[in-house]
């Protein structure tokens, strides 16, 4: 599986930096940005008014973007950076020290892995990676090459979170029990195209596309709407949820992975080019405790924009303990009785000093400040990787096997008859639509291998993937 995927790093890419360790920053931390369009734009202007930090490079490979941005910048913020459509040009500059991703996720891996390697400091969003594979080399490269990498999986930063975790993993409600996490978020269609769609003119497809496949583009738009198809993203699986996923392995104490995992689901109630499910119900067993994790892209009911809730969480975690249960995610949450009286409040930031928390690792050289270190976050990455893989090797079936396939699990069984009311809401006819019933795939994972379960060994070939040549992973030993 690896070896197909990995080249000696001198034969993979055009890096001039290639073998440099980071410099010791005394002054200004000069980043470049790269991926402008949403997140990457957000994280420039951040990063523009933290002090200490210079944006010094902007890349993207929609040279309007670039363009905009780069005079967003001046505008916004008075700050001139050199822009570049080749990420490997900008690790050639010396005058950065580290660089923030906010690119499609199929380049996360590749671009932290070339970074690493040309002696440069990474923020990469979330999902850290793309693959089961590129999970364990990520955390390789950062420690061979000494570099500070951080995901922007910055819930880890919220300091109501951060206060309340611990206290329930001290018992502040009695054992915990289970962990539900709920990603109930509206992802209407994104249409149906008659053939292969234009490129805008203003993007280096070859570029965009980097590690995966060069297709002729099947979607209205190039950009965003990548989260909907495997090559490049991974559903609302790799989108919201590898932040209530971080949450569940953060409150679990960052164990191992699960030993093994179960999805059903599909993309329901309209019929459009995207690959991903909008519907999705997973149990991972963790030797700490059962997880229940969820995918909701349907409104609460049918014309509405209500989004649905749980235990009054609509994207979050439910902690069931012994004495009562902790609602909460980004913005901090509640530990209530189970009869619903309030125990404790723990308000919370958003992680708004996740980046900052970056930058001081930087400043200090210790990797050991951070709050998402990529070790922990490739990790939580996985979690969505695991989802994904026993979905996309599963089968149809009609929902009669799917929450058969649950019934040995009373909370599970339950998840799935509230799913399939929450679907006939929504006008799909639960008798006559196909679901995807996932393989139950079992986990080594410190093998990093699926050992069994239905069709085990296709899971097995979903670990890595085919790297479009010359965007190859480096081989990091
Ligand atoms: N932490 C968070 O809360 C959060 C929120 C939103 C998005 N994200 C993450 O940010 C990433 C980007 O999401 P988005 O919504 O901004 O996507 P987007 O499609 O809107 O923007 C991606 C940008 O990257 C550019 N790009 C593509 N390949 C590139 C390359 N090789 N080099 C440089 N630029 C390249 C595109 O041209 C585009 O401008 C995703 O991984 C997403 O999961 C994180």
């Amino acid at each position: 599986m690896a070896a197909g995927a990995l080249c000696g790093a001198s034969s993979c890419t055009t890096l001039g930096g290639l073998g440099g360790r980071p410099r010791r920053v005394s002054g200004d931390v000069r980043v470049a940005v790269a991926g402008l369009r949403t997140k990457g734009w957000q994280l420039a202007s951040h990063l523009a008014t933290l002090p200490g930090v210079r944006v010094v490079a902007l890349c993207d490979v929609d040279r309007d973007i670039l363009a905009e941005r780069t005079k967003q910048l001046e505008v916004d913020h008075g700050v001139t950076a050199r822009g570049f459509a080749d990420f490997r040009e900008v690790l050639d500059l010396k005058d950065v020290d580290a660089v923030a991703l906010g690119t499609p996720n199929h380049w996360h891996a590749l671009q932290t892995l070339w970074a690493c390697q040309a002696g440069k400091h990474v923020y990469v969003e979330k999902p850290a990676t793309h693959t089961l594979f590129e999970s364990s080399l990520v955390p390789r490269a950062a420690a061979r090459y000494g570099c500070i990498v951080q995901a922007g999986t910055q819930n880890r930063s919220d300091v109501g979170l951060r206060e309340a975790f611990p206290w329930l993993r001290k018992g502040g409600l009695g054992r915990m029990r289970r962990i539900h996490a709920v990603v109930y978020r509206l992802r209407p269609s994104i249409g149906r195209t008659e053939g292969p769609q234009k490129l805008p003119p203003s993007v280096d497809y070859d570029l965009w596309c980097g590690p995966a496949p060069m297709k002729p583009l099947r979607r209205k738009s190039l950009h965003y709407d990548w989260h909907w198809f495997w090559d490049t993203g991974g559903g609302e699986v790799s989108n919201q949820a590898p932040h209530e996923l971080d949450l569940v392995r953060w409150l679990l104490g960052d164990p191992a992975g699960p030993s093994s995992v179960l999805t059903v689901g599909g993309r329901l109630g309209y019929e459009d080019d995207a690959e991903t499910p909008n519907t999705v119900l997973s149990l991972l067993q963790f030797r700490e405790m059962p997880v229940l994790f969820e995918v909701r892209g349907l409104p609460m009911k049918k014309d509405s924009d209500a989004e649905p809730a749980y235990q009054g969480v609509r994207v979050g975690v439910v902690v069931d303990c012994d004495d009562g249960y902790f609602a909460g995610g980004r913005g901090g949450g509640k530990a209530y009785t189970h009869d619903r009286k309030l125990v404790r409040h723990f308000p919370g930031d958003g992680g708004a000093g996740h980046m900052a928390n970056f930058i001081d690792a930087i400043r200090s050289g210790r990797a050991e400040g951070l709050h998402a270190p990529i070790k922990v976050s490739a990790a939580s990455a996985d979690l969505c990787h695991l989802v994904n893989i026993s979905y996309r090797v599963g089968r149809q079936v009609d929902p009669g096997p799917a929450g058969a396939a649950l019934r040995g699990d009373r909370e599970g069984s339950e998840a799935f008859e509230r799913l399939t009311e929450h679907l006939e809401a929504n006008g799909v006819d639960t008798k006559k639509s196909m679901l995807t019933l996932g393989s139950h795939l079992a986990w080594d994972d410190g093998a990093r291998r699926f050992t069994a379960g239905t069709d085990f060994e296709k899971a097995n070939a979903l670990i890595s993937r085919e790297y479009r040549s010359p965007y190859t992973l480096p081989d990091i030993r």
